[in-house]
C-alpha cells in the first residue's frame, strides 16, 4: 500500500520497492540470519556490543583496535563474516556485519532518542548503498530509555532514512534503481519481545505519517490540490475510526469564511475546508489542530521573483502535517483526548477573479481585513479555520502549523521551527513535545506593541505590517482570531524543507511537525487555570 493511500487517479503507480518497505519483529536467531546485512549498534566509550555473538565482538575488539571504528555518532563499519570460516562456530552468516556507532554517553533521555534515530538512520542509509534488499537489526540495550522507547525510535530512524520519492521519474538512474531496503526486520536484542514490539508498531505509525507528509510535499500543485487533500481525508476517515466533513466553496461562502474565498479567487481549483474528528468520550478535552494547506503559493497578484518559485508547492507542509498527525492519532488511539484536524486548502493565484492589494475582506464571525500584500495569504486562511474551529468544538488549547513567513528562515535558519503561544503552559507542552521528536522549537514573543504594526487606517485590521519582525506581526494576525483560548503557533517556513539535513531527514521535504503533533497528543497534561 502507498503512503497516500491511493488515490491520485491520474498518477503512476510506485515502481520503486523501498518505498513499501516493511518493518517486522522477528524472533530468528541474528546468527541464522542469512541476508544482506546484519546490524549492531554500539556506544562510544564502551566500544562493546554485549548483546552480540562472541565472534562478533571480537570483529569490533580488532576493528577499534585498529583505530577503525570507536562507536562514534554517523560511524559505520562492516565486514564479511563469510570470509571467517571453520574456526567460528557461533559466526553470523549474514553476508555482512554493519556496526552503527552511537556516540557519546547521552545525558537526557531526548538526547539518547535523538542518537538512536540517528544511528539507525546512519545503518539504513548505508544498507541502502551497498543494496542490500534486507537487514536484520539487533536492538541496543540501554542504560536510560525503556525497551519500548528504543524499539520505536530505532524503527522511526531506519524507516525515515529509507524514504524515497521517485513516484514521476520514468526512467531511473541504475544506483537509484536499488537503493532502498525492502525489508527490515527487528531483533530484540535481548529486550522483551511484547515491548519491542508495541515500540516497533508505534514507530511505525508515526514514520508512515511523516513519509506521506513528505510525499504530499513532494508532489508538484498540478498532482497534490486542494481536492486531493480532500479525497485524501475521505479515504482516511474510511480506513480508521475518523469523522471527516468538507467544506466545499458553497458551504464556506455561507458560514462568511472571506479569508479563504478571498485567496481562492484567482484560482481555477475550488477551496476546501478539511475537517476530520478523532473522537473518544464526550468528558475528554478536544485539542484542535490547523494546517495551512496551499497547495500552490504564487504570491497573486503581489506575485514572487521566478527564481525558486516552484519551491512554493509545498506550502501546504502545515496542512500536511496536520492531516498525517490525525493519520497516526487514528492508529494509536490515545484514550483521553478528542483531537480536530483542520485544513484550510486552496492555491494563491493571479487569475483575473484574483484579490487585489486594497481589497477588503471578511474574516468568519465578522472582522474586516484591508489586503495589502496578496502573498500574505497563510494567515487569511488559516484565521477563518481559526475562528470557525474554536467556536464549533470549544478545544481545551489550539496549535495551529504553517509555512508562514520567510522571515522565520531569516530568524532561526533551517534548525528550528518558530513557536509563538498565549499560553505558557502550551508552549512548554510543544516545546518538549519537538525536544523528544528531533524537531526543535525556539519560542518568540507576542505583544501589543507588535499587533501595532497590523493597525489599518480602513478595516480592522490589515495583513501586513512592514519589513521587521514579519514573523511575530504574522502570529500576531492569527491571535486576532484566537481570543482567549490557549493557542500556539508553529512556524515551519525554515523547517518543512531542508530542514537540518541529517540521516533520517533528507534533502527537500522533511515531514515536520507531524510527530511532534502526535507527541504533543498522546502526552497531553491539559492546561491549569492561572
Ligand atoms: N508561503 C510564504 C512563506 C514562505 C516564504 C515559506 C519562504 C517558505 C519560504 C508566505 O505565504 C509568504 O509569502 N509570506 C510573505 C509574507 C510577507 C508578504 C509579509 C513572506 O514571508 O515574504
Ligand atoms: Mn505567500
Ligand atoms: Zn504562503
Amino acid at each position: 500500500m502507498s503512503y497516500l493511500l491511493c488515490h491520485y487517479g491520474n498518477l503512476p503507480p510506485r515502481r520503486h520497492q523501498g518505498e513499501l518497505s516493511m518493518i517486522k519483529l522477528t524472533s530468528r536467531e541474528a546468527c541464522e540470519f542469512a541476508g544482506d546485512l546484519l546490524v549492531y549498534f554500539v556506544d562510544e566509550e564502551e566500544c562493546t556490543c554485549a548483546n552480540a555473538p562472541v565472534p562478533v565482538q571480537k570483529a569490533l575488539q580488532l576493528a577499534v583496535a585498529a583505530g577503525d571504528f570507536t562507536g562514534a555518532k554517523n560511524q559505520l563499519f562492516y565486514f564479511y563474516p563469510r570470509m571467517v570460516t571453520k574456526t567460528s562456530a557461533e559466526m553470523p552468516v549474514a553476508q555482512r556485519i554493519l556496526f552503527a556507532g552511537l556516540g557519546r554517553q547521552a545525558e537526557t533521555v531526548n538526547e539518547r532518542r535523538e542518537q538512536l534515530r540517528l544511528a539507525a538512520g546512519c545503518a539504513a542509509k548505508e544498507a541502502g548503498r551497498l543494496k542490500a534488499g534486507d537487514a536484520l537489526v539487533v536492538l541496543p540495550k540501554d542504560y536510560i530509555l525503556s525497551a519500548v522507547e528504543i524499539a520505536e525510535c530505532v524503527t522511526v530512524g531506519l524507516l525515515l532514512a529509507n524514504y524515497r520519492f521517485t513516484r514521476h521519474k520514468t526512467v531511473l538512474q541504475t544506483d537509484e534503481q536499488r537503493d532502498a531496503v525492502e525489508e527490515f526486520l527487528l531483533h530484540d536484542g535481548g529486550l522483551a519481545a511484547s515491548s519491542v514490539r508495541k515500540g516497533m508498531n508505534y514507530g511505525r505509525i508515526v514514520a508512515e505519517a511523516v513519509m506521506t507528509a513528505r510525499d504530499m510535499a513532494n508532489e508538484p500543485g498540478n498532482y497534490w490540490t486542494p481536492t486531493h487533500f480532500a479525497d485524501f481525508a475521505k479515504t482516511l476517515a474510511r480506513q480508521r475510526s475518523l469523522k471527516c466533513r468538507i467544506l466545499e466553496k458553497a458551504a464556506l461562502k455561507k458560514l462568511g469564511m472571506g479569508g479563504l474565498l478571498g485567496v481562492n479567487q484567482g484560482s481555477a481549483e475550488p477551496p476546501k475546508l478539511v475537517v476530520l474528528e478523532y473522537r473518544t468520550d464526550k468528558k475528554n478535552p478536544t485539542l484542535l489542530l490547523v494546517g495551512k494547506g496551499l497547495t500552490f503559493d504564487s504570491g497573486g497578484i503581489s506575485i514572487k521573483p521566478a527564481a525558486g518559485m516552484e519551491e512554493m508547492k509545498y506550502d501546504m507542509c502545515g496542512g500536511a502535517a496536520v492531516i498525517t498527525a490525525m493519520q497516526a492519532i487514528a492508529a494509536d488511539a490515545p484514550p483521553k483526548v478528542n483531537v480536530v484536524g483542520l485544513i484550510p486548502t486552496t492555491e494563491n493565484l493571479s487569475g483575473s477573479a484574483a484579490i487585489k492589494p486594497g481589497d477588503i475582506i471578511t474574516h468568519y464571525g465578522g472582522k474586516t481585513a484591508e489586503i495589502i500584500n496578496t502573498d500574505a495569504e497563510g494567515r487569511l486562511i488559516l484565521a477563518d479555520a481559526l475562528a470557525y474551529g474554536i467556536e464549533t468544538f470549544a478545544p481545551e488549547a489550539v496549535i495551529d502549523i504553517a509555512t508562514l513567513t520567510g522571515a522565520v528562515i531569516v530568524g532561526l535558519g533551517h534548525h528550528r521551527t518558530g513557536l509563538l503561544a498565549n499560553n505558557d503552559q502550551l508552549a512548554e507542552q510543544l516545546f518538549e513535545a519537538g525536544e523528544q521528536e528531533g524537531e526543535p522549537l525556539w519560542r518568540l514573543p507576542l505583544g501589543p506593541e507588535y499587533r501595532k504594526q497590523l493597525d489599518s487606517q480602513v478595516a480592522d485590521i490589515k495583513n501586513t505590517g512592514g519589513k521587521s519582525a514579519g514573523t511575530i506581526a504574522a502570529a500576531c494576525y492569527l491571535q486576532e482570531f484566537v481570543g482567549e483560548v490557549p493557542w500556539a503557533h508553529l512556524d515551519i517556513a525554515g523547517t518543512a524543507w531542508n530542514f537540518t539535513e541529517k540521516s533520517y531527514i533528507p534533502k527537500g521535504p522533511s515531514g515536520v511537525g507531524s510527530r511532534t503533533l502526535v507527541a504533543l497528543v498522546r502526552n497531553w497534561k491539559g492546561i491549569k487555570a492561572q
